[in-house]
């Protein structure tokens, strides 16, 4: 009886410490998506960001990184936890010229999208994840800032109606100067301070 109890109590323990470290959509949520306006000068370079190889993703915001890992991963939120996100995620992305795109992470996984430049403005496409039944990160993805050789800032109007963003980049980090510049855009844009997040590459395995 006593064995039993403290048995059971040891399990509820452990069910609620798993839940406590899983991922939490609902706190990392952004705001609703907003309008970005069409620029007057495209600032898109496609030819450069297809020639990047591997793509990293090292700031975003909160509910970007989780959405992007959790399409990697195949997973709800509740069955990942907190610090995979942080330790092995690793996430890369290629841009391929044929409207695919691959992202890379957790040691070895891959998550194929298709993507559609829009009509009415080069500085955007659509993403949809393909194959698996999950799909948590699929939206318009407008690059509002770049520098054409080492980082290009999105924000991303997901399908769900939520608004995130994310840098991609040549080097697994941004210097403090990029880092400074993309952060006051992110802010001039509307995104909040408090969901801003990085994701560190030193410990990836590949
Ligand atoms: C980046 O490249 C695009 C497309 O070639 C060009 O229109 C834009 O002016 C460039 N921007 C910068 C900051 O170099
Ligand atoms: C698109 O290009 C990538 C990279 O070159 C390649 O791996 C992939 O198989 C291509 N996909 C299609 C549908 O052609």
């Amino acid at each position: 009886m006593w064995y039993s109890l403290s048995a059971s109590i040891a399990l509820l323990c452990i069910a609620s410490a798993v839940h406590v470290q899983s991922l939490n959509l609902k706190t990392a949520k952004d705001q609703p998506c907003f309008n970005i306006a069409k620029p007057e000068t495209p600032i898109w370079d496609k030819k450069w960001v297809t020639s990047i190889n591997p793509i990293y993703f090292p700031v975003m915001s909160t509910d970007s990184l989780y959405r992007a890992s959790l399409n990697v991963l195949q997973k709800e939120a509740r069955d990942v936890s907190f610090a995979t996100v942080y330790y092995d995620a690793c996430i890369k992305w290629y841009i391929n010229n044929n409207d695919t795109s691959l992202s890379t992470g957790f040691n070895g996984l891959r998550k194929e999208y298709k993507t559609e430049t829009l009509m009415d403005n080069p500085d955007a496409f659509t993403f949809v994840g393909v194959g698996g039944d999950k799909d948590f990160y699929s939206g318009t993805l407008y690059t509002t800032l770049t520098d054409n050789k080492s980082f290009y800032f999105t924000a991303i109007c997901m399908q769900n109606g939520e608004m995130v963003w994310a840098v991609g980049s040549t080097t697994p980090t941004l210097t403090e100067e990029t880092k400074k510049k993309v952060f006051d855009h992110a802010v001039s844009l509307g995104f909040h301070k408090e969901d801003f997040t990085e994701l560190k590459y030193d410990t990836c395995q590949n």
